[in-house]
Protein backbone atom coordinates (compact mmCIF):
# COMPACT_ATOMS: atom_id res chain seq x y z
CA UNK A 1 0.00 0.00 0.00
CA UNK A 2 0.96 3.53 -0.41
CA UNK A 3 1.40 5.94 2.53
CA UNK A 4 1.20 9.58 1.05
CA UNK A 5 2.19 10.73 4.52
CA UNK A 6 5.49 9.37 4.12
CA UNK A 7 5.56 10.29 0.34
CA UNK A 8 4.82 13.92 1.29
CA UNK A 9 8.29 14.33 3.22
CA UNK A 10 10.08 13.89 0.06
CA UNK A 11 8.24 16.82 -1.30
CA UNK A 12 9.89 19.85 -0.22
CA UNK A 13 7.63 22.13 -2.06
CA UNK A 14 4.87 20.50 -0.10
CA UNK A 15 6.18 22.11 2.93
CA UNK A 16 5.18 25.80 1.16
CA UNK A 17 2.31 28.11 2.62
CA UNK A 18 0.50 29.70 0.08
CA UNK A 19 -1.71 32.90 1.31
CA UNK A 20 -0.57 31.90 4.80
CA UNK A 21 -2.27 28.23 4.09
CA UNK A 22 -0.79 24.81 3.55
CA UNK A 23 -0.27 24.56 0.00
CA UNK A 24 -2.93 21.77 -1.78
CA UNK A 25 -1.52 21.16 -4.90
CA UNK A 26 -4.62 19.53 -7.10
CA UNK A 27 -3.13 20.25 -10.62
CA UNK A 28 -1.58 17.46 -11.20
CA UNK A 29 -2.64 16.59 -14.72
CA UNK A 30 -0.93 19.44 -15.80
CA UNK A 31 2.32 19.10 -13.97
CA UNK A 32 3.41 17.21 -10.49
CA UNK A 33 5.54 18.02 -8.57
CA UNK A 34 9.36 16.39 -8.18
CA UNK A 35 10.57 14.53 -5.20
CA UNK A 36 14.29 14.92 -3.92
CA UNK A 37 15.48 11.96 -5.38
CA UNK A 38 14.74 13.64 -8.56
CA UNK A 39 16.32 16.87 -7.68
CA UNK A 40 19.17 14.98 -6.10
CA UNK A 41 19.74 12.96 -9.21
CA UNK A 42 20.38 15.97 -10.95
CA UNK A 43 22.33 18.37 -8.89
CA UNK A 44 24.47 15.34 -8.83
CA UNK A 45 24.86 14.72 -12.15
CA UNK A 46 25.70 18.40 -12.45
CA UNK A 47 28.04 18.75 -10.03
CA UNK A 48 30.05 15.31 -10.46
CA UNK A 49 29.47 14.30 -14.18
CA UNK A 50 28.12 16.41 -16.79
CA UNK A 51 29.71 16.28 -20.02
CA UNK A 52 28.28 16.11 -23.79
CA UNK A 53 27.08 12.55 -24.68
CA UNK A 54 28.20 9.82 -27.33
CA UNK A 55 31.12 12.41 -28.66
CA UNK A 56 34.25 12.00 -26.36
CA UNK A 57 36.24 9.36 -24.77
CA UNK A 58 37.02 11.15 -21.72
CA UNK A 59 36.01 9.62 -18.44
CA UNK A 60 33.15 12.75 -17.80
CA UNK A 61 31.84 11.77 -21.35
CA UNK A 62 31.95 8.49 -20.65
CA UNK A 63 29.83 8.84 -17.31
CA UNK A 64 27.49 11.02 -19.04
CA UNK A 65 27.00 8.88 -22.04
CA UNK A 66 25.93 5.73 -19.95
CA UNK A 67 23.95 7.75 -17.36
CA UNK A 68 21.80 9.11 -20.70
CA UNK A 69 21.86 5.42 -22.05
CA UNK A 70 20.57 3.71 -18.64
CA UNK A 71 17.93 6.61 -18.67
CA UNK A 72 16.79 5.30 -22.28
CA UNK A 73 16.66 1.29 -20.49
CA UNK A 74 14.51 2.73 -17.48
CA UNK A 75 12.11 3.91 -19.55
CA UNK A 76 12.22 0.90 -21.59
CA UNK A 77 11.57 -1.36 -18.77
CA UNK A 78 8.94 0.60 -17.78
CA UNK A 79 6.52 0.36 -20.02
CA UNK A 80 7.90 -3.12 -20.94
CA UNK A 81 9.48 -2.07 -24.44
CA UNK A 82 11.93 -4.25 -26.30
CA UNK A 83 14.91 -2.12 -25.15
CA UNK A 84 16.51 1.32 -25.37
CA UNK A 85 16.12 1.14 -29.27
CA UNK A 86 12.88 1.87 -29.08
CA UNK A 87 12.77 4.56 -26.97
CA UNK A 88 13.93 8.25 -28.25
CA UNK A 89 13.67 10.88 -25.75
CA UNK A 90 11.87 14.35 -26.67
CA UNK A 91 11.10 17.58 -25.30
CA UNK A 92 7.41 15.87 -24.06
CA UNK A 93 4.25 14.24 -25.27
CA UNK A 94 3.75 17.47 -28.20
CA UNK A 95 7.23 17.19 -29.43
CA UNK A 96 7.01 13.26 -29.61
CA UNK A 97 3.25 13.65 -31.55
CA UNK A 98 4.94 16.22 -33.96
CA UNK A 99 7.98 13.42 -34.51
CA UNK A 100 5.43 10.86 -35.61
CA UNK A 101 3.56 13.63 -37.53
CA UNK A 102 6.13 14.96 -39.35
CA UNK A 103 8.87 11.66 -39.32
CA UNK A 104 6.27 9.02 -40.27
CA UNK A 105 3.29 11.18 -41.76
CA UNK A 106 4.73 13.44 -43.89
CA UNK A 107 6.46 10.46 -45.55
CA UNK A 108 3.48 7.79 -45.49
CA UNK A 109 0.06 10.03 -45.60
CA UNK A 110 -1.53 11.74 -49.34
CA UNK A 111 -4.40 12.55 -50.58
CA UNK A 112 -7.32 10.16 -49.86
CA UNK A 113 -5.65 8.91 -46.82
CA UNK A 114 -7.36 9.32 -43.12
CA UNK A 115 -5.89 10.08 -39.97
CA UNK A 116 -8.43 9.31 -37.08
CA UNK A 117 -8.14 10.91 -33.87
CA UNK A 118 -10.97 11.25 -31.32
CA UNK A 119 -12.78 14.61 -30.27
CA UNK A 120 -11.41 13.89 -26.78
CA UNK A 121 -7.86 14.83 -27.54
CA UNK A 122 -5.35 17.25 -25.99
CA UNK A 123 -4.41 19.94 -28.81
CA UNK A 124 -1.29 18.43 -29.21
CA UNK A 125 -3.04 14.76 -30.80
CA UNK A 126 -4.82 17.39 -33.10
CA UNK A 127 -2.82 20.36 -34.33
CA UNK A 128 -0.06 18.44 -35.97
CA UNK A 129 -2.26 16.16 -37.79
CA UNK A 130 -4.22 19.15 -38.94
CA UNK A 131 -1.27 21.15 -40.25
CA UNK A 132 0.06 18.14 -41.65
CA UNK A 133 -2.92 17.38 -43.80
CA UNK A 134 -2.65 21.03 -45.05
CA UNK A 135 1.04 20.25 -46.44
CA UNK A 136 -0.39 16.66 -47.96
CA UNK A 137 -3.90 16.94 -48.47
CA UNK A 138 -5.10 14.08 -46.13
CA UNK A 139 -8.22 14.26 -44.00
CA UNK A 140 -8.39 13.87 -40.12
CA UNK A 141 -11.77 12.10 -38.95
CA UNK A 142 -12.94 12.66 -35.24
CA UNK A 143 -14.48 9.54 -33.50
CA UNK A 144 -17.26 10.86 -31.18
CA UNK A 145 -17.48 11.12 -27.47
CA UNK A 146 -20.52 10.22 -25.43
CA UNK A 147 -22.15 12.48 -23.10
CA UNK A 148 -20.24 11.52 -19.90
CA UNK A 149 -16.91 12.13 -22.21
CA UNK A 150 -16.36 8.20 -22.55
CA UNK A 151 -15.06 7.84 -26.49
CA UNK A 152 -17.93 6.28 -28.78
CA UNK A 153 -16.74 2.83 -29.71
CA UNK A 154 -19.72 2.94 -32.56
CA UNK A 155 -18.88 6.11 -34.25
CA UNK A 156 -14.91 4.89 -34.32
CA UNK A 157 -15.78 1.69 -36.00
CA UNK A 158 -18.11 3.47 -38.36
CA UNK A 159 -15.05 5.98 -39.04
CA UNK A 160 -12.58 3.76 -39.68
CA UNK A 161 -11.66 2.14 -43.01
CA UNK A 162 -8.90 1.19 -44.89
CA UNK A 163 -8.70 4.72 -45.60
CA UNK A 164 -7.04 4.72 -42.24
CA UNK A 165 -3.59 5.30 -42.16
CA UNK A 166 -2.71 5.67 -38.49
CA UNK A 167 -5.29 5.77 -35.15
CA UNK A 168 -4.46 8.76 -32.46
CA UNK A 169 -5.85 9.09 -29.39
CA UNK A 170 -5.22 9.46 -25.87
CA UNK A 171 -5.19 6.40 -23.21
CA UNK A 172 -6.62 8.73 -20.59
CA UNK A 173 -8.20 11.91 -21.23
CA UNK A 174 -6.72 15.53 -19.60
CA UNK A 175 -10.04 16.48 -18.52
CA UNK A 176 -12.14 14.06 -17.36
CA UNK A 177 -9.88 11.09 -16.60
CA UNK A 178 -11.93 8.82 -18.54
CA UNK A 179 -10.04 5.56 -19.65
CA UNK A 180 -10.11 4.59 -22.91
CA UNK A 181 -9.48 0.78 -24.16
CA UNK A 182 -6.72 1.03 -26.46
CA UNK A 183 -6.10 -2.43 -26.47
CA UNK A 184 -9.25 -3.00 -28.51
CA UNK A 185 -9.06 0.11 -30.79
CA UNK A 186 -5.66 -1.03 -31.21
CA UNK A 187 -6.93 -4.62 -32.30
CA UNK A 188 -9.56 -3.07 -34.92
CA UNK A 189 -6.92 -0.37 -36.10
CA UNK A 190 -5.06 -3.48 -37.00
CA UNK A 191 -7.48 -5.56 -39.06
CA UNK A 192 -7.74 -1.81 -41.36
CA UNK A 193 -4.02 -1.97 -41.49
CA UNK A 194 -3.68 1.64 -39.89
CA UNK A 195 -1.00 2.10 -37.14
CA UNK A 196 -1.77 3.39 -33.65
CA UNK A 197 -0.34 6.02 -31.68
CA UNK A 198 -0.81 6.85 -27.56
CA UNK A 199 -1.20 9.62 -26.16
CA UNK A 200 -0.20 8.41 -22.72
CA UNK A 201 0.76 11.67 -21.16
CA UNK A 202 -1.65 11.05 -18.46
CA UNK A 203 -1.69 7.25 -18.26
CA UNK A 204 2.08 6.72 -17.96
CA UNK A 205 2.21 8.55 -15.12
CA UNK A 206 -0.75 7.03 -13.27
CA UNK A 207 -1.21 3.23 -14.27
CA UNK A 208 0.68 0.46 -15.41
CA UNK A 209 1.43 0.62 -18.94
CA UNK A 210 2.69 -2.02 -20.91
CA UNK A 211 3.19 -1.29 -24.77
CA UNK A 212 3.37 -5.39 -25.61
CA UNK A 213 0.10 -6.14 -24.18
CA UNK A 214 -1.63 -2.84 -25.40
CA UNK A 215 0.06 -4.38 -28.99
CA UNK A 216 0.57 -0.16 -30.26
CA UNK A 217 2.87 1.02 -32.74
CA UNK A 218 3.69 4.56 -30.92
CA UNK A 219 3.35 6.06 -26.74
CA UNK A 220 4.10 9.22 -26.25
CA UNK A 221 4.37 10.82 -22.63
CA UNK A 222 5.93 13.48 -20.87
CA UNK A 223 8.63 13.49 -17.58
CA UNK A 224 7.16 16.55 -16.01
CA UNK A 225 4.02 14.67 -15.55
CA UNK A 226 5.26 11.98 -13.66
CA UNK A 227 7.51 13.39 -10.61
CA UNK A 228 10.64 13.90 -13.53
CA UNK A 229 11.62 17.26 -14.86
CA UNK A 230 10.04 19.56 -17.58
CA UNK A 231 11.91 19.53 -21.15
CA UNK A 232 11.99 15.71 -21.38
CA UNK A 233 9.77 13.04 -22.46
CA UNK A 234 9.85 9.97 -24.80
CA UNK A 235 8.65 8.37 -27.66
CA UNK A 236 7.87 4.93 -27.77
CA UNK A 237 7.97 2.99 -31.05
CA UNK A 238 8.24 -0.66 -32.19
CA UNK A 239 11.55 -1.42 -33.65
CA UNK A 240 10.48 -2.16 -37.39
CA UNK A 241 8.38 0.86 -37.88
CA UNK A 242 11.06 3.17 -36.48
CA UNK A 243 13.92 1.36 -38.71
CA UNK A 244 12.11 2.21 -41.78
CA UNK A 245 11.36 5.96 -40.54
CA UNK A 246 13.27 8.70 -41.63
CA UNK A 247 14.58 11.14 -38.82
CA UNK A 248 12.64 14.37 -37.75
CA UNK A 249 15.86 16.61 -36.53
CA UNK A 250 19.07 16.41 -39.03
CA UNK A 251 22.32 17.37 -37.02
CA UNK A 252 24.79 16.01 -34.81
CA UNK A 253 24.25 12.85 -33.10
CA UNK A 254 21.87 11.06 -35.55
CA UNK A 255 24.48 10.41 -37.90
CA UNK A 256 27.11 7.60 -38.60
CA UNK A 257 28.82 9.31 -41.71
CA UNK A 258 28.61 12.46 -43.43
CA UNK A 259 30.68 12.01 -46.34
CA UNK A 260 31.60 15.00 -49.09
CA UNK A 261 31.56 13.57 -52.73
CA UNK A 262 33.80 15.89 -54.97
CA UNK A 263 32.69 14.71 -58.51
CA UNK A 264 28.58 15.80 -57.34
CA UNK A 265 29.73 18.04 -54.76
CA UNK A 266 27.18 16.78 -52.21
CA UNK A 267 27.13 14.95 -49.03
CA UNK A 268 25.70 11.65 -48.36
CA UNK A 269 24.28 10.92 -44.82
CA UNK A 270 24.67 7.62 -42.95
CA UNK A 271 22.14 6.97 -40.13
CA UNK A 272 23.06 6.37 -36.62
CA UNK A 273 21.42 3.24 -34.74
CA UNK A 274 18.14 3.34 -33.07
CA UNK A 275 17.21 5.43 -31.00
CA UNK A 276 20.15 8.15 -31.67
CA UNK A 277 18.89 8.35 -35.22
CA UNK A 278 16.03 10.36 -33.75
CA UNK A 279 17.96 12.41 -30.98
CA UNK A 280 19.96 15.04 -33.21
CA UNK A 281 21.64 17.52 -31.63
CA UNK A 282 23.00 17.90 -27.57
CA UNK A 283 20.15 16.04 -26.02
CA UNK A 284 18.57 17.13 -22.39
CA UNK A 285 20.86 14.80 -20.85
CA UNK A 286 20.34 15.68 -16.81
CA UNK A 287 16.61 15.54 -17.85
CA UNK A 288 17.08 12.03 -19.10
CA UNK A 289 18.98 11.64 -15.52
CA UNK A 290 16.19 12.99 -13.75
CA UNK A 291 13.70 11.36 -15.60
CA UNK A 292 15.41 7.79 -14.42
CA UNK A 293 15.10 8.95 -11.00
CA UNK A 294 11.31 9.31 -11.49
CA UNK A 295 10.98 6.36 -13.03
CA UNK A 296 12.87 4.24 -10.14
CA UNK A 297 11.02 6.27 -7.42
CA UNK A 298 7.16 5.35 -9.09
CA UNK A 299 8.75 1.93 -9.29
CA UNK A 300 9.44 1.60 -6.21
CA UNK A 301 6.19 3.08 -5.04
CA UNK A 302 4.25 0.78 -7.56
CA UNK A 303 2.21 1.39 -10.32
CA UNK A 304 -0.76 -0.64 -9.60
CA UNK A 305 -0.88 1.39 -5.81
CA UNK A 306 -0.69 4.62 -7.43
CA UNK A 307 -3.72 3.31 -9.36
CA UNK A 308 -5.31 2.50 -6.13
CA UNK A 309 -4.42 5.34 -4.41
CA UNK A 310 -5.79 8.05 -6.71
CA UNK A 311 -8.75 5.75 -7.05
CA UNK A 312 -9.37 5.70 -3.45
CA UNK A 313 -9.08 9.76 -3.08
CA UNK A 314 -10.87 10.38 -6.67
CA UNK A 315 -13.92 8.32 -5.04
CA UNK A 316 -13.63 9.86 -1.69
CA UNK A 317 -13.65 13.44 -4.24
CA UNK A 318 -16.85 12.31 -5.61
CA UNK A 319 -18.73 11.50 -2.78
CA UNK A 320 -17.55 14.89 -1.13
CA UNK A 321 -17.95 17.14 -4.14
CA UNK A 322 -21.83 16.11 -4.32
CA UNK A 323 -22.50 17.18 -0.66
CA UNK A 324 -21.87 20.67 -2.86
CA UNK A 325 -25.41 21.96 -4.25
CA UNK A 326 -24.04 24.07 -6.51
CA UNK A 327 -21.42 22.09 -7.97
CA UNK A 328 -21.44 19.83 -11.04
CA UNK A 329 -19.33 16.84 -11.77
CA UNK A 330 -19.07 15.89 -15.52
CA UNK A 331 -17.07 12.46 -17.12
CA UNK A 332 -18.06 9.14 -15.34
CA UNK A 333 -18.47 8.52 -11.87
CA UNK A 334 -17.21 5.13 -11.87
CA UNK A 335 -13.60 4.72 -10.60
CA UNK A 336 -13.23 1.37 -12.48
CA UNK A 337 -13.24 3.48 -16.19
CA UNK A 338 -11.24 6.55 -15.08
CA UNK A 339 -7.79 8.18 -13.36
CA UNK A 340 -7.56 10.94 -10.84
CA UNK A 341 -9.64 13.55 -12.87
CA UNK A 342 -12.28 15.61 -12.09
CA UNK A 343 -13.52 17.87 -14.12
CA UNK A 344 -16.80 20.83 -12.72
CA UNK A 345 -18.23 23.66 -12.39
CA UNK A 346 -19.47 25.96 -9.62
CA UNK A 347 -23.26 27.41 -10.70
CA UNK A 348 -23.11 31.01 -11.30
CA UNK A 349 -19.36 31.27 -11.20
CA UNK A 350 -16.69 30.98 -14.32
CA UNK A 351 -13.79 28.19 -13.73
CA UNK A 352 -11.36 31.23 -13.31
CA UNK A 353 -13.60 32.53 -10.19
CA UNK A 354 -13.94 29.27 -8.91
CA UNK A 355 -9.91 28.60 -9.24
CA UNK A 356 -9.41 32.39 -7.91
CA UNK A 357 -11.14 31.63 -4.59
CA UNK A 358 -9.55 28.10 -3.81
CA UNK A 359 -6.42 29.82 -4.76
CA UNK A 360 -6.91 32.98 -2.01
CA UNK A 361 -6.77 29.42 0.31
CA UNK A 362 -3.75 27.65 -1.47
CA UNK A 363 -5.43 25.17 -3.30
CA UNK A 364 -4.18 24.97 -6.73
CA UNK A 365 -6.41 23.33 -9.32
CA UNK A 366 -6.84 24.18 -13.28
CA UNK A 367 -9.45 26.29 -15.02
CA UNK A 368 -10.40 27.37 -18.87
CA UNK A 369 -10.07 24.28 -21.55
CA UNK A 370 -7.40 22.27 -20.79
CA UNK A 371 -6.31 22.42 -23.93
CA UNK A 372 -8.93 20.02 -25.23
CA UNK A 373 -11.41 22.72 -26.56
CA UNK A 374 -13.21 20.24 -28.89
CA UNK A 375 -14.07 18.05 -25.97
CA UNK A 376 -15.59 21.07 -23.89
CA UNK A 377 -17.48 22.15 -27.02
CA UNK A 378 -18.80 18.83 -27.36
CA UNK A 379 -19.72 18.11 -23.70
CA UNK A 380 -21.32 22.18 -24.30
CA UNK A 381 -19.27 23.03 -21.86
CA UNK A 382 -17.57 27.25 -22.12
CA UNK A 383 -14.82 26.11 -19.39
CA UNK A 384 -14.42 24.16 -16.46
CA UNK A 385 -12.34 23.76 -13.21
CA UNK A 386 -10.38 20.81 -12.92
CA UNK A 387 -8.86 18.92 -9.39
CA UNK A 388 -6.35 16.00 -10.49
CA UNK A 389 -4.73 14.02 -7.89
CA UNK A 390 -1.29 12.55 -7.33
CA UNK A 391 0.29 10.10 -4.58
CA UNK A 392 0.82 12.77 -2.39
CA UNK A 393 -2.56 14.00 -1.96
CA UNK A 394 -4.56 12.88 0.99
CA UNK A 395 -8.57 12.58 1.90
CA UNK A 396 -7.90 15.44 4.42
CA UNK A 397 -6.72 17.77 1.68
CA UNK A 398 -9.82 16.69 -0.18
CA UNK A 399 -11.81 17.53 3.20
CA UNK A 400 -10.37 20.60 2.82
CA UNK A 401 -11.69 21.67 -0.87
CA UNK A 402 -14.85 20.48 -0.32
CA UNK A 403 -15.53 22.44 2.36
CA UNK A 404 -13.77 25.53 0.71
CA UNK A 405 -16.58 24.44 -2.13
CA UNK A 406 -19.48 24.38 0.33
CA UNK A 407 -18.39 27.73 1.59
CA UNK A 408 -18.41 29.31 -1.96
CA UNK A 409 -21.98 28.81 -2.53
C1 LIG B 1 -3.42 14.16 -22.74
C2 LIG B 1 -2.29 15.12 -22.96
N1 LIG B 1 -1.64 15.09 -24.11
C3 LIG B 1 -0.61 15.92 -24.37
C4 LIG B 1 -0.19 16.84 -23.46
C5 LIG B 1 0.96 17.74 -23.78
O1 LIG B 1 2.03 17.45 -22.94
P1 LIG B 1 3.35 18.36 -22.98
O2 LIG B 1 2.87 19.77 -22.80
O3 LIG B 1 4.15 17.85 -21.84
O4 LIG B 1 4.00 18.15 -24.29
C6 LIG B 1 -0.86 16.94 -22.23
C7 LIG B 1 -0.49 17.97 -21.25
O5 LIG B 1 -1.30 18.48 -20.52
C8 LIG B 1 -1.93 16.05 -21.98
O6 LIG B 1 -2.59 16.09 -20.82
Amino acid sequence: MLDPYKIREEFPILKRKINDHPLIYFDNAATTQKPEQVIEAMKEFYENHNANVHRAIHTLSQESSELYENAHEEVAKFINSGGMEEIIFVRGTTEAINLVAYAWGLRNLKRGDEVLVTLMEHHSNIVPWENLSKINGFQVKYADVNNDGTLNYESFENAISRKTKIVCLSHVSNVTGVISNVKKIAKIAHEYGALVLVDAAQSVPHLPVDVKDLDIDFLAFSGHKMLGPTGIGALYGKREILEEMEPFHGGGSMIREVTFNTITRRCSVSLNDLPWKFEGGTPNICGGVGLMAAVKYLKDVGMENVKRHEADLTEYALRRMKECAKVTIYGPKDVSVKCGILPFNVEGLSSHDVALFLDSYGIMIRSGFHCAQPLHEKLKLKSSARASFYIYNTLEEIDRFAELLKEIE
